[in-house]
């Protein structure tokens, strides 16, 4: 039973971290939170700092709090930041991951691990957990070679990939941040009619990692909603909602939009598998 693990949040002080977290307070499950730079949040549970991509860091903390189970997400989330900052992407996203499964393996611990959409391409959309991976980004390449890293070398693992999470209860954090920042302020937002997204609640996803740890689930799974919507029509939904100025959303063409990271055109996800075998929705 889960009741008597001990379980790692990696990233807790991040949007799905949060969000994990607060779960397992309610659920009155112990947990440790830890978080890259203890001194600049306060929190209401057990926290320990850990750089994930400092192998020193990884040691000192794995070893005095010994978890069973691990669930990481950390990383560094920035799409376009990931492309002009290659180097700490890579620390984050592959040598932090590689820290976490080596200690896994010597333990024989569960790793629970969050990937992302954007290891497709995006040709086709409506991606199984089966399908060719083939990343156009930076921040996508090292998504997939941590997915790699922990198929290699362990099989007590759960990577679940996601897409464009949002909590409705927090702006802070998130593609939501970006948006209501502008809006709140009256300011217009350009957003892409030409790509498509499944887009994801962040209290579904860990939810869903609930199921994963209390029934030891492994393998990959693709947790997400299954309503595939461009992504313009999902910062509508999410305006509407929230009684902003829907007239403050300009419908705008990828070919308009001056970004540096390379987007996938069409990465929704097929969820059929984890909502059979995990039923979070
Ligand atoms: N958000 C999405 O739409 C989305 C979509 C698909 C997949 N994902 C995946 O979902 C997971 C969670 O994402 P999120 O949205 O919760 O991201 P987030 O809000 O950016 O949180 C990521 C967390 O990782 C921490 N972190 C960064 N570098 C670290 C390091 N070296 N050591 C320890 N912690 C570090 C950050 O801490 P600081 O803030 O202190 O730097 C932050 O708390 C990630 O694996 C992401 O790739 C997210």
């Amino acid at each position: 039973m889960i009741l008597n693990k001990k379980i790692l949040i990696t990233g807790a002080n991040g949007l799905v971290g949060q969000a994990m977290c607060s779960l397992l307070q309610k659920k009155k499950i112990k947990f440790v939170g830890s978080v890259k730079n203890i001194s600049e949040s306060s929190f209401s549970f057990d926290v320990a700092e850990m750089n994930i991509s400092c192998k020193h860091s990884c040691k000192h903390v794995l070893n005095k709090f010994s978890p069973d189970i691990i669930i990481n997400t950390a990383a560094f989330t920035n799409v376009d930041q990931c492309e002009i900052n290659k180097e700490e992407c890579w620390m984050v996203n592959v040598v932090g991951v590689e820290n976490l499964v080596m200690y896994c393996k010597r333990k024989n611990i569960h790793l629970v691990h969050i990937s992302s959409d954007f290891v497709f391409d995006g040709l086709n959309g409506h991606y199984s957990e089966n399908d060719v991976c083939n990343p156009i980004n930076y921040y996508g390449k090292t998504k997939l070679c941590s997915e790699n890293i922990i198929k290699e070398n362990i099989s007590n693992y759960t990577i679940i990939r996601t897409s464009m999470i949002y909590d409705y209860n927090n702006f802070e954090k998130g593609f939501l941040s970006w948006i209501a920042n502008k809006v709140k302020k009256n300011q217009t937002i350009n957003i892409v009619d030409d790509q498509f997204r499944t887009s994801t609640n962040v209290h579904d996803l860990v939810k869903s990692i609930f199921v994963i740890i209390n029934r030891k689930k492994t393998g990959v799974y693709h947790i997400s909603s299954d309503v595939r919507l461009s992504i313009y029509d999902i910062v509508c939904k999410f305006v509407k909602k929230n009684g902003f100025d829907i007239s403050l959303v300009n419908k705008i063409s990828s070919k308009e939009l001056k970004i540096i990271a390379q987007r996938p055109k069409d990465s929704s996800l097929n969820c059929r598998y984890a909502m059979k075998n995990l039923k979070y929705k």
